[in-house]
């Protein structure tokens, strides 16, 4: 049976785990609500690597989780209720959802292309610390395989991903144990999953009770919630060679105007994947061709995200 590294929370033990994030692993750490999964979140592959080890079958974006408010404003722009929402339930369970900030250096894969981002920075001293350490932004799912509850001790992390990541940071059993509060503040103040946070407090602090969109307060569904990115362009998928007018999109052997990954690596693959599609748009491309990705691994979550930008555009 593989063993997942441990790390104490203490000064040795949050300098290793930080240092296996800096060379782009992923490690597991205790926040107030439940074990995040964390990435360097400037880091495509190391971001990948947090997909690859959890077997999401999609790509979600992902919150990005940071050690005060004033390396959130670095990464996202802080409108006059951002500032109240964070001022009174920072460092907690809340997440504000806001638009990104040109050149803010957060991997397209922790955003899946889209221009908003989500933060949050937790109040766990572990959390807290390895934050300090690492000396940036983290970016963290709940650190369970796709389909599994999210986990509160260190225990529920090793029998999840022992022999997937890099190790945990053993800071005990988690106070919370659901997930924070997510507030959209990219237009009107919406619920786009109940936590931690009850909606009361946060509606106290906004003078207005924020708008729960469709299906938006689902908690069990959060990443339907997320809207989708998807290039301006048809896609034709599983094409093995360009027709007439199209820009073609290679992985592996199949070679294209731009490609995937050239040596047919799904981490790569996964790594490059927005910033193509963003590519294809700068481009104009019109009329687009996908060679074939394999539907194994981190390949699942690619082709998942391909056949959503695929589809017809109403279904977004
Ligand atoms: O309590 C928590 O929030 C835990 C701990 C580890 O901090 N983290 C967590 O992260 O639940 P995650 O990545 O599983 O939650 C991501 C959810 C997505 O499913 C999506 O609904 C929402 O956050 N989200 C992230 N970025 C978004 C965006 N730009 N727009 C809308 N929703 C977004
Ligand atoms: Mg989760």
């Amino acid at each position: 049976m593989t063993v997942l590294p441990r790390f104490a929370p203490d000064p040795a033990g949050i300098a290793a785990a930080a240092k296996v994030l800096r060379a782009g692993g992923q490690v597991a750490f205790p926040t107030e609500t439940v074990y995040g999964l964390g990435a360097d979140a400037r880091n495509d592959s190391a971001v990948a690597g947090i997909y690859a080890a959890k077997g999401r079958p999609s790509f979600n974006p992902l919150i990005v989780h940071l050690a005060d408010v004033g390396a959130a404003r670095q990464v996202a722009q802080f409108d006059e209720r951002a500032e109240r929402l964070a001022a009174a339930f920072w460092p907690g369970p809340l997440t504000l959802v806001l638009p990104l900030r040109d050149g803010a250096g957060i991997s397209a894969l922790v955003t899946a292309g889209l221009p908003t981002v989500a933060l949050r920075v937790p109040a766990h001293p572990v959390a807290r610390r390895l934050l300090a350490a690492f000396g940036g932004p983290l970016a963290a799912p709940s650190a369970n395989p796709s389909g599994r509850v999210s986990p509160t001790t260190a225990d529920h992390v090793a029998a999840g991903l022992a022999g997937r990541i890099g190790g945990v940071v053993d800071g005990g059993a988690c106070g919370v144990g659901v997930e924070s509060t997510i507030i959209g503040l990219d237009g009107p103040a919406t619920l786009l999953r109940a936590g931690g946070v009850p909606v009361e407090a946060v509606e106290a602090v906004l003078g207005v009770a924020p708008g729960t969109g469709g299906d938006a307060a689902v908690p069990s569904a959060p990443g339907q919630l997320a809207s989708h990115y998807a290039p301006a362009g048809r896609l034709r998928l599983n094409a093995t060679a360009a027709q007439p007018g199209e820009v073609m999109v290679g992985f592996g052997v199949v070679a294209g105007d731009l490609t995937l990954s050239a040596r047919g690596d799904l981490t790569e693959a996964a790594a490059n994947l927005f910033a193509v599609l963003h590519r294809l748009d700068a481009m104009g491309a019109q009329a687009i061709a996908v060679a074939p990705v394999p539907d194994i691994g981190l390949g699942r979550a690619i082709n998942d995200r391909l056949q959503r930008a695929a589809a017809p555009r109403e279904k977004f």
